[in-house]
Protein backbone atom coordinates (compact mmCIF):
# COMPACT_ATOMS: atom_id res chain seq x y z
CA UNK A 1 0.00 0.00 0.00
CA UNK A 2 2.94 2.18 0.98
CA UNK A 3 4.02 1.94 -3.06
CA UNK A 4 0.39 3.18 -3.95
CA UNK A 5 0.62 6.29 -1.79
CA UNK A 6 3.60 7.50 -3.45
CA UNK A 7 5.98 10.76 -1.89
CA UNK A 8 7.10 13.74 -3.74
CA UNK A 9 10.81 12.97 -4.75
CA UNK A 10 12.21 15.73 -2.58
CA UNK A 11 11.43 19.72 -0.49
CA UNK A 12 11.52 21.20 -4.24
CA UNK A 13 9.09 18.64 -5.61
CA UNK A 14 6.45 19.05 -2.72
CA UNK A 15 6.88 22.49 -3.21
CA UNK A 16 6.44 23.05 -6.90
CA UNK A 17 3.66 20.74 -6.52
CA UNK A 18 1.60 22.56 -3.68
CA UNK A 19 2.36 26.09 -5.57
CA UNK A 20 1.06 24.20 -8.65
CA UNK A 21 -1.99 23.74 -7.19
CA UNK A 22 -2.41 27.08 -5.85
CA UNK A 23 -1.32 28.83 -8.78
CA UNK A 24 -4.74 28.83 -10.83
CA UNK A 25 -7.50 31.13 -12.14
CA UNK A 26 -7.58 32.72 -8.10
CA UNK A 27 -3.97 34.31 -9.02
CA UNK A 28 -4.42 35.14 -12.56
CA UNK A 29 -7.61 37.14 -12.55
CA UNK A 30 -9.53 37.07 -9.54
CA UNK A 31 -6.55 38.56 -7.30
CA UNK A 32 -5.70 41.52 -9.89
CA UNK A 33 -9.56 42.63 -10.49
CA UNK A 34 -10.41 42.18 -6.74
CA UNK A 35 -6.69 44.59 -5.98
CA UNK A 36 -7.69 46.83 -8.44
CA UNK A 37 -11.51 47.41 -7.23
CA UNK A 38 -10.74 47.65 -3.86
CA UNK A 39 -8.10 50.23 -3.39
CA UNK A 40 -4.88 48.57 -5.19
CA UNK A 41 -2.11 48.08 -3.04
CA UNK A 42 -4.04 48.85 0.50
CA UNK A 43 -6.27 45.53 -0.82
CA UNK A 44 -2.38 44.27 -1.49
CA UNK A 45 -1.42 45.19 2.15
CA UNK A 46 -4.41 43.65 3.73
CA UNK A 47 -4.18 40.39 1.66
CA UNK A 48 -0.36 39.95 2.77
CA UNK A 49 -1.13 40.88 6.52
CA UNK A 50 -4.20 37.32 6.00
CA UNK A 51 -1.59 35.40 4.17
CA UNK A 52 1.03 35.98 6.91
CA UNK A 53 -1.37 35.70 10.07
CA UNK A 54 -4.33 33.22 9.08
CA UNK A 55 -3.50 31.41 5.89
CA UNK A 56 -0.21 30.71 6.74
CA UNK A 57 -1.40 28.62 9.73
CA UNK A 58 -3.44 26.92 8.57
CA UNK A 59 -1.66 25.64 5.56
CA UNK A 60 1.30 24.25 7.97
CA UNK A 61 -1.57 22.01 10.67
CA UNK A 62 -3.22 20.99 6.91
CA UNK A 63 0.29 19.96 6.21
CA UNK A 64 0.65 18.71 9.61
CA UNK A 65 -2.01 16.71 9.65
CA UNK A 66 -1.04 14.60 6.28
CA UNK A 67 2.03 13.64 7.07
CA UNK A 68 2.27 13.00 10.41
CA UNK A 69 -1.07 10.19 9.65
CA UNK A 70 0.24 9.37 6.07
CA UNK A 71 -3.34 9.67 5.09
CA UNK A 72 -5.91 10.93 2.71
CA UNK A 73 -8.17 13.71 5.07
CA UNK A 74 -10.59 11.01 5.97
CA UNK A 75 -7.93 9.11 7.44
CA UNK A 76 -6.18 12.00 8.93
CA UNK A 77 -9.06 13.29 10.99
CA UNK A 78 -9.91 9.78 11.86
CA UNK A 79 -6.80 8.86 12.78
CA UNK A 80 -5.70 11.58 15.10
CA UNK A 81 -8.99 11.71 16.42
CA UNK A 82 -8.66 7.48 17.57
CA UNK A 83 -11.74 6.65 15.38
CA UNK A 84 -14.24 9.38 16.40
CA UNK A 85 -17.12 9.03 14.09
CA UNK A 86 -18.16 12.93 14.13
CA UNK A 87 -14.58 14.00 13.31
CA UNK A 88 -14.42 11.30 10.44
CA UNK A 89 -17.56 13.32 8.84
CA UNK A 90 -15.49 16.36 8.76
CA UNK A 91 -12.94 14.69 7.00
CA UNK A 92 -15.62 13.47 4.68
CA UNK A 93 -16.26 16.90 4.06
CA UNK A 94 -12.30 17.55 2.85
CA UNK A 95 -13.55 14.82 0.89
CA UNK A 96 -16.66 16.12 -0.91
CA UNK A 97 -14.90 19.37 -1.24
CA UNK A 98 -13.08 19.04 -3.66
CA UNK A 99 -14.54 16.25 -5.53
CA UNK A 100 -17.27 19.09 -5.98
CA UNK A 101 -14.63 21.87 -6.74
CA UNK A 102 -13.02 19.66 -9.57
CA UNK A 103 -16.38 18.98 -10.96
CA UNK A 104 -17.14 22.60 -12.09
CA UNK A 105 -13.03 23.27 -12.39
CA UNK A 106 -13.35 20.88 -15.13
CA UNK A 107 -16.06 22.69 -17.27
CA UNK A 108 -14.07 25.58 -17.43
CA UNK A 109 -10.69 24.19 -18.09
CA UNK A 110 -12.63 22.66 -21.28
CA UNK A 111 -13.97 26.30 -22.28
CA UNK A 112 -9.86 27.53 -21.95
CA UNK A 113 -9.05 24.71 -24.46
CA UNK A 114 -11.62 25.49 -26.61
CA UNK A 115 -10.60 29.66 -26.76
CA UNK A 116 -7.13 28.01 -27.45
CA UNK A 117 -8.43 26.16 -30.45
CA UNK A 118 -10.35 29.24 -31.55
CA UNK A 119 -7.26 31.65 -31.13
CA UNK A 120 -5.29 29.43 -33.20
CA UNK A 121 -7.31 29.09 -36.20
CA UNK A 122 -7.80 32.80 -35.82
CA UNK A 123 -10.89 33.14 -34.63
CA UNK A 124 -9.91 36.07 -31.74
CA UNK A 125 -12.27 38.62 -33.41
CA UNK A 126 -15.04 35.85 -33.01
CA UNK A 127 -14.31 35.53 -29.22
CA UNK A 128 -14.13 39.15 -28.65
CA UNK A 129 -18.07 39.61 -29.83
CA UNK A 130 -20.48 39.92 -26.58
CA UNK A 131 -21.87 36.98 -27.60
CA UNK A 132 -19.56 34.00 -28.32
CA UNK A 133 -19.40 33.30 -24.59
CA UNK A 134 -22.63 32.04 -24.24
CA UNK A 135 -22.76 30.19 -27.85
CA UNK A 136 -19.53 28.29 -26.78
CA UNK A 137 -20.85 26.97 -23.71
CA UNK A 138 -23.90 25.72 -25.21
CA UNK A 139 -21.95 23.80 -27.91
CA UNK A 140 -22.34 19.94 -28.14
CA UNK A 141 -18.71 19.55 -29.09
CA UNK A 142 -17.80 20.31 -25.75
CA UNK A 143 -18.40 16.56 -24.87
CA UNK A 144 -15.38 15.68 -26.95
CA UNK A 145 -12.52 18.18 -25.40
CA UNK A 146 -14.16 17.04 -21.81
CA UNK A 147 -13.31 13.63 -22.71
CA UNK A 148 -10.04 14.39 -23.90
CA UNK A 149 -9.27 16.90 -20.86
CA UNK A 150 -10.11 14.00 -18.42
CA UNK A 151 -8.13 11.69 -20.33
CA UNK A 152 -5.03 14.12 -20.09
CA UNK A 153 -5.23 14.43 -16.30
CA UNK A 154 -6.19 10.76 -15.60
CA UNK A 155 -3.26 9.61 -17.71
CA UNK A 156 -1.08 11.88 -15.59
CA UNK A 157 -2.92 11.17 -12.24
CA UNK A 158 -2.28 7.18 -13.08
CA UNK A 159 1.54 8.31 -12.98
CA UNK A 160 1.30 8.95 -9.36
CA UNK A 161 2.93 11.29 -6.87
CA UNK A 162 6.36 11.27 -8.33
CA UNK A 163 6.10 10.62 -11.92
CA UNK A 164 2.81 12.10 -13.17
CA UNK A 165 1.61 15.17 -9.89
CA UNK A 166 5.48 16.11 -9.38
CA UNK A 167 6.35 15.65 -12.93
CA UNK A 168 3.64 17.70 -14.07
CA UNK A 169 4.17 20.74 -12.08
CA UNK A 170 8.27 20.48 -12.65
CA UNK A 171 7.63 21.31 -16.28
CA UNK A 172 4.21 23.23 -15.99
CA UNK A 173 4.97 25.93 -12.83
CA UNK A 174 8.60 27.18 -14.63
CA UNK A 175 7.09 27.56 -17.87
CA UNK A 176 4.30 29.43 -16.33
CA UNK A 177 6.46 31.93 -14.75
CA UNK A 178 8.58 32.73 -17.63
CA UNK A 179 5.34 33.27 -19.71
CA UNK A 180 4.26 35.26 -17.39
CA UNK A 181 7.17 37.49 -17.08
CA UNK A 182 7.30 37.47 -20.74
CA UNK A 183 3.63 38.65 -21.15
CA UNK A 184 4.18 41.29 -18.47
CA UNK A 185 6.73 42.15 -20.07
CA UNK A 186 5.20 42.77 -23.57
CA UNK A 187 2.19 44.72 -21.97
CA UNK A 188 4.29 47.16 -20.39
CA UNK A 189 5.56 48.45 -23.37
CA UNK A 190 2.07 49.67 -24.22
CA UNK A 191 0.51 53.02 -24.57
CA UNK A 192 -0.98 53.98 -21.13
CA UNK A 193 0.21 50.98 -19.46
CA UNK A 194 1.66 53.00 -16.95
CA UNK A 195 -1.91 54.47 -15.77
CA UNK A 196 -3.10 50.76 -14.56
CA UNK A 197 0.54 50.29 -13.06
CA UNK A 198 -0.32 53.17 -11.14
CA UNK A 199 -3.98 52.48 -10.65
CA UNK A 200 -2.83 48.77 -8.83
CA UNK A 201 0.02 50.30 -6.93
CA UNK A 202 -1.17 53.22 -5.65
CA UNK A 203 -2.73 52.16 -2.03
CA UNK A 204 -6.61 53.95 -2.06
CA UNK A 205 -7.57 53.21 1.89
CA UNK A 206 -11.01 54.79 1.24
CA UNK A 207 -12.21 51.85 -0.63
CA UNK A 208 -11.48 49.42 2.21
CA UNK A 209 -14.63 48.31 4.00
CA UNK A 210 -15.87 45.39 5.83
CA UNK A 211 -16.63 43.18 2.71
CA UNK A 212 -13.57 44.33 0.89
CA UNK A 213 -11.60 42.95 4.05
CA UNK A 214 -13.65 40.19 4.01
CA UNK A 215 -13.18 39.41 0.46
CA UNK A 216 -9.43 39.26 0.91
CA UNK A 217 -9.31 36.41 3.59
CA UNK A 218 -11.33 34.40 1.33
CA UNK A 219 -9.49 35.02 -1.79
CA UNK A 220 -6.30 34.80 0.11
CA UNK A 221 -7.56 31.40 1.49
CA UNK A 222 -8.67 30.46 -1.79
CA UNK A 223 -5.81 30.90 -3.57
CA UNK A 224 -3.41 28.93 -1.29
CA UNK A 225 -5.54 26.05 -1.63
CA UNK A 226 -7.06 25.77 1.86
CA UNK A 227 -9.84 24.08 2.96
CA UNK A 228 -9.84 21.84 -0.21
CA UNK A 229 -7.82 19.12 1.96
CA UNK A 230 -5.30 19.32 -0.66
CA UNK A 231 -2.50 20.13 1.46
CA UNK A 232 -3.63 17.58 4.15
CA UNK A 233 -3.14 15.24 0.79
CA UNK A 234 0.31 16.39 -0.55
CA UNK A 235 1.40 16.63 3.05
CA UNK A 236 1.30 12.80 3.32
CA UNK A 237 3.51 12.82 0.38
CA UNK A 238 5.51 15.19 2.38
CA UNK A 239 8.83 13.61 3.41
CA UNK A 240 10.04 13.66 7.21
CA UNK A 241 13.55 14.68 6.96
CA UNK A 242 12.08 18.57 5.74
CA UNK A 243 10.65 21.10 7.40
CA UNK A 244 6.98 22.05 7.01
CA UNK A 245 7.17 25.68 8.43
CA UNK A 246 9.86 26.27 5.40
CA UNK A 247 8.49 24.60 2.78
CA UNK A 248 4.76 25.97 3.68
CA UNK A 249 6.19 29.55 3.62
CA UNK A 250 8.20 28.81 0.38
CA UNK A 251 4.84 28.29 -0.99
CA UNK A 252 2.85 30.70 -0.05
CA UNK A 253 5.40 33.30 -1.27
CA UNK A 254 5.50 31.70 -4.63
CA UNK A 255 1.93 31.66 -4.52
CA UNK A 256 1.51 35.61 -3.80
CA UNK A 257 4.32 36.39 -5.89
CA UNK A 258 2.35 35.28 -8.60
CA UNK A 259 -0.90 36.71 -8.14
CA UNK A 260 1.17 40.09 -7.82
CA UNK A 261 2.59 39.59 -11.13
CA UNK A 262 -0.99 38.91 -13.26
CA UNK A 263 -1.85 42.14 -11.31
CA UNK A 264 1.06 43.82 -13.21
CA UNK A 265 -0.11 41.81 -16.59
CA UNK A 266 -4.25 42.40 -16.38
CA UNK A 267 -4.37 45.95 -14.79
CA UNK A 268 -1.68 47.83 -17.66
CA UNK A 269 -3.22 45.63 -20.24
CA UNK A 270 -6.66 46.91 -19.16
CA UNK A 271 -5.98 50.10 -19.28
CA UNK A 272 -4.05 50.19 -22.50
CA UNK A 273 -7.05 49.47 -23.99
CA UNK A 274 -9.28 52.16 -22.33
CA UNK A 275 -7.02 54.87 -20.19
CA UNK A 276 -9.92 55.65 -18.68
CA UNK A 277 -11.61 52.61 -16.93
CA UNK A 278 -13.54 52.76 -14.53
CA UNK A 279 -12.89 49.66 -12.75
CA UNK A 280 -16.21 49.44 -11.02
CA UNK A 281 -17.22 48.08 -13.54
CA UNK A 282 -14.85 45.39 -14.21
CA UNK A 283 -16.81 42.34 -13.74
CA UNK A 284 -16.64 40.86 -10.89
CA UNK A 285 -16.59 37.15 -12.12
CA UNK A 286 -13.75 35.80 -12.75
CA UNK A 287 -15.13 33.83 -15.70
CA UNK A 288 -16.79 37.05 -16.91
CA UNK A 289 -13.58 38.66 -17.23
CA UNK A 290 -12.05 35.50 -18.98
CA UNK A 291 -14.28 34.56 -21.13
CA UNK A 292 -15.77 37.82 -22.23
CA UNK A 293 -13.43 40.91 -21.31
CA UNK A 294 -9.92 39.71 -22.05
CA UNK A 295 -10.09 38.74 -25.67
CA UNK A 296 -11.72 42.24 -26.60
CA UNK A 297 -8.56 43.88 -24.70
CA UNK A 298 -6.12 41.51 -26.55
CA UNK A 299 -7.63 42.23 -29.96
CA UNK A 300 -7.63 45.97 -29.15
CA UNK A 301 -3.80 45.31 -29.00
CA UNK A 302 -3.55 45.14 -32.98
CA UNK A 303 -3.02 48.44 -33.55
CA UNK A 304 0.22 47.28 -32.12
CA UNK A 305 1.29 44.27 -32.95
CA UNK A 306 -1.41 43.95 -35.65
CA UNK A 307 -3.77 41.14 -35.79
CA UNK A 308 -1.70 38.10 -35.66
CA UNK A 309 0.54 39.32 -33.32
CA UNK A 310 -2.17 39.97 -30.83
CA UNK A 311 -3.46 36.25 -31.73
CA UNK A 312 0.02 35.40 -29.86
CA UNK A 313 -0.91 37.36 -27.15
CA UNK A 314 -3.89 36.13 -26.67
CA UNK A 315 -2.83 32.12 -27.34
CA UNK A 316 0.11 33.05 -24.80
CA UNK A 317 -2.39 34.26 -22.15
CA UNK A 318 -4.87 31.54 -22.12
CA UNK A 319 -1.76 28.60 -22.62
CA UNK A 320 -0.71 30.11 -19.54
CA UNK A 321 -4.15 30.26 -17.78
CA UNK A 322 -4.62 26.35 -19.16
CA UNK A 323 -1.43 25.50 -17.46
CA UNK A 324 -2.52 27.19 -14.10
CA UNK A 325 -5.54 25.07 -14.08
CA UNK A 326 -4.37 21.83 -15.00
CA UNK A 327 -1.95 21.69 -11.95
CA UNK A 328 -4.76 22.71 -10.22
CA UNK A 329 -7.41 20.53 -11.52
CA UNK A 330 -4.92 17.33 -11.25
CA UNK A 331 -3.88 18.29 -7.35
CA UNK A 332 -7.91 18.16 -6.87
CA UNK A 333 -8.45 15.26 -8.06
CA UNK A 334 -6.18 13.45 -6.31
CA UNK A 335 -7.70 14.20 -3.23
CA UNK A 336 -10.71 11.47 -3.68
CA UNK A 337 -8.03 9.19 -5.25
CA UNK A 338 -6.12 9.44 -2.37
CA UNK A 339 -9.14 8.39 0.01
CA UNK A 340 -9.93 5.21 -2.66
CA UNK A 341 -6.61 3.94 -1.98
CA UNK A 342 -6.38 4.18 1.80
CA UNK A 343 -9.75 3.66 3.03
CA UNK A 344 -11.04 1.31 -0.10
CA UNK A 345 -7.47 -0.21 -0.09
CA UNK A 346 -8.30 0.04 -3.80
CA UNK A 347 -4.30 0.10 -6.59
CA UNK A 348 -3.81 3.37 -8.01
CA UNK A 349 -5.16 1.80 -10.80
CA UNK A 350 -8.19 1.38 -9.90
CA UNK A 351 -8.80 3.78 -7.50
CA UNK A 352 -7.77 6.48 -10.71
CA UNK A 353 -10.73 4.41 -12.68
CA UNK A 354 -13.28 4.82 -10.43
CA UNK A 355 -12.58 8.33 -9.46
CA UNK A 356 -12.50 8.77 -13.36
CA UNK A 357 -15.83 7.62 -13.75
CA UNK A 358 -17.32 9.12 -10.98
CA UNK A 359 -16.58 12.67 -12.17
CA UNK A 360 -17.65 12.03 -15.79
CA UNK A 361 -20.80 11.55 -14.17
CA UNK A 362 -20.80 14.91 -12.66
CA UNK A 363 -19.44 17.06 -15.03
CA UNK A 364 -21.63 15.49 -18.05
CA UNK A 365 -24.52 17.22 -16.09
CA UNK A 366 -22.48 20.75 -15.01
CA UNK A 367 -21.08 21.34 -19.18
CA UNK A 368 -25.19 20.86 -19.76
CA UNK A 369 -25.83 23.70 -17.81
CA UNK A 370 -24.88 26.40 -19.81
CA UNK A 371 -27.48 26.13 -22.11
CA UNK A 372 -27.33 22.63 -23.11
CA UNK A 373 -29.64 21.20 -21.07
CA UNK A 374 -32.59 23.20 -20.25
CA UNK A 375 -33.10 21.29 -16.58
CA UNK A 376 -29.54 21.60 -15.87
CA UNK A 377 -29.22 25.13 -17.21
CA UNK A 378 -32.90 26.02 -14.89
CA UNK A 379 -31.92 23.91 -12.19
CA UNK A 380 -32.82 25.71 -8.95
CA UNK A 381 -32.93 29.21 -7.58
CA UNK A 382 -32.12 30.88 -4.20
CA UNK A 383 -30.76 34.50 -3.74
CA UNK A 384 -33.82 35.91 -5.46
CA UNK A 385 -31.86 34.49 -8.77
CA UNK A 386 -32.24 31.39 -11.03
CA UNK A 387 -29.73 28.81 -10.55
CA UNK A 388 -27.95 26.29 -12.68
CA UNK A 389 -26.27 22.97 -11.80
CA UNK A 390 -22.68 24.73 -12.51
CA UNK A 391 -24.16 27.89 -10.41
CA UNK A 392 -24.84 25.37 -7.64
CA UNK A 393 -21.83 23.37 -7.50
CA UNK A 394 -19.69 26.37 -7.33
CA UNK A 395 -21.76 28.60 -4.95
CA UNK A 396 -21.74 25.84 -2.25
CA UNK A 397 -18.20 24.11 -3.09
CA UNK A 398 -16.42 26.97 -4.28
CA UNK A 399 -17.48 30.19 -2.90
CA UNK A 400 -18.71 29.33 0.77
CA UNK A 401 -17.53 25.98 1.93
CA UNK A 402 -13.57 26.76 2.20
CA UNK A 403 -13.54 28.73 5.32
CA UNK A 404 -15.99 25.93 7.04
CA UNK A 405 -13.93 23.02 6.52
CA UNK A 406 -10.65 25.76 7.59
CA UNK A 407 -12.45 25.86 10.45
CA UNK A 408 -12.97 22.27 11.67
CA UNK A 409 -9.05 21.80 10.71
CA UNK A 410 -7.98 24.37 13.31
CA UNK A 411 -10.94 23.58 16.11
CA UNK A 412 -9.44 20.30 15.62
CA UNK A 413 -5.71 20.60 15.68
CA UNK A 414 -6.08 23.16 18.25
CA UNK A 415 -8.70 20.49 20.47
CA UNK A 416 -8.61 17.65 19.52
CA UNK A 417 -5.07 16.85 18.50
CA UNK A 418 -4.11 19.46 20.94
CA UNK A 419 -1.36 21.86 19.88
CA UNK A 420 1.01 19.72 21.69
CA UNK A 421 0.33 16.95 18.78
CA UNK A 422 0.82 19.46 16.23
CA UNK A 423 3.91 20.77 17.45
CA UNK A 424 5.39 17.41 17.72
CA UNK A 425 4.82 17.10 13.85
CA UNK A 426 6.22 20.80 13.43
CA UNK A 427 9.28 20.37 15.13
CA UNK A 428 10.03 16.99 12.83
CA UNK A 429 12.59 18.21 10.13
CA UNK A 430 12.55 22.01 11.34
CA UNK A 431 15.32 22.50 14.63
CA UNK A 432 14.08 25.78 14.31
CA UNK A 433 10.27 25.61 15.07
CA UNK A 434 10.37 24.64 18.95
CA UNK A 435 10.69 27.72 21.11
CA UNK A 436 10.27 30.09 17.80
CA UNK A 437 7.97 33.24 17.72
CA UNK A 438 5.91 31.30 15.08
CA UNK A 439 4.99 28.56 17.74
CA UNK A 440 4.23 31.00 20.36
CA UNK A 441 2.01 32.55 17.74
CA UNK A 442 -0.04 29.09 16.17
CA UNK A 443 -0.17 27.63 19.99
CA UNK A 444 -2.01 30.69 20.61
CA UNK A 445 -3.99 31.70 18.08
CA UNK A 446 -5.05 28.47 16.20
CA UNK A 447 -7.92 27.71 18.28
CA UNK A 448 -8.86 31.36 18.84
CA UNK A 449 -8.25 33.66 16.44
CA UNK A 450 -8.06 32.19 13.96
CA UNK A 451 -11.48 29.72 13.58
CA UNK A 452 -13.44 32.87 15.04
CA UNK A 453 -12.21 35.11 11.57
CA UNK A 454 -12.86 31.76 9.54
CA UNK A 455 -16.29 31.22 11.44
CA UNK A 456 -16.85 34.86 10.53
CA UNK A 457 -16.22 34.86 6.92
CA UNK A 458 -18.49 31.84 6.49
CA UNK A 459 -21.51 32.72 8.14
CA UNK A 460 -21.04 36.02 6.13
CA UNK A 461 -20.75 34.70 2.81
CA UNK A 462 -23.87 31.92 3.44
CA UNK A 463 -25.66 35.64 3.87
CA UNK A 464 -24.20 37.44 1.35
CA UNK A 465 -25.18 34.43 -1.22
CA UNK A 466 -28.04 32.85 -0.33
CA UNK A 467 -30.12 35.55 1.51
CA UNK A 468 -29.31 38.40 -0.27
N1 LIG B 1 -5.60 27.93 -5.54
C1 LIG B 1 -6.41 27.76 -6.68
C2 LIG B 1 -6.60 29.09 -7.39
O1 LIG B 1 -6.15 30.12 -6.87
O2 LIG B 1 -7.21 29.12 -8.45
C3 LIG B 1 -7.69 27.21 -6.20
C4 LIG B 1 -8.04 25.90 -6.78
C5 LIG B 1 -9.16 25.81 -7.50
C6 LIG B 1 -7.25 24.78 -6.61
C7 LIG B 1 -9.51 24.67 -8.08
C8 LIG B 1 -7.61 23.61 -7.18
C9 LIG B 1 -8.73 23.58 -7.93
F1 LIG B 1 -9.07 22.49 -8.54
Amino acid sequence: MEQERGQFSSKVGFILAAAGSAVGLGNLVAFPVMASKNGGAAFLIIYLFFIALICYPVMMAEIAMGRNTTRNPVGAFSVLSDGSKRWRLAGMLAILTPFMIAVFYTVITVWLVVYIKEISIGGLEYLSDENTFSEVVARPSLFVYLLCLLAIVFFILLGGVKDGIERLARILMPTLALMLVLLTAFVLTLENASAGISYYLIPDFSKVNLSVINGALSQAFFSLSLGMGILITYGSYFSKQDSIPQSARMVAVADTSIAFFAGLLILPAIFAFDPNTNTDDLSTSSIGLIFSFLPKIFLSMQAAVGYVGASIVAAVFFTLVFFAALTSLVSIIEIPISCWIDELKLSRKKAVGMQALLLTLFAVPATMSLGISDFFTNFTSYGGLPKSFFDLVSDVFYETILPFVGFTVCIFCAYRWKVSGLKSELVVGDDRYEGSMLEKYINFALGTIIPVVLLVVFISTVFQIYFA
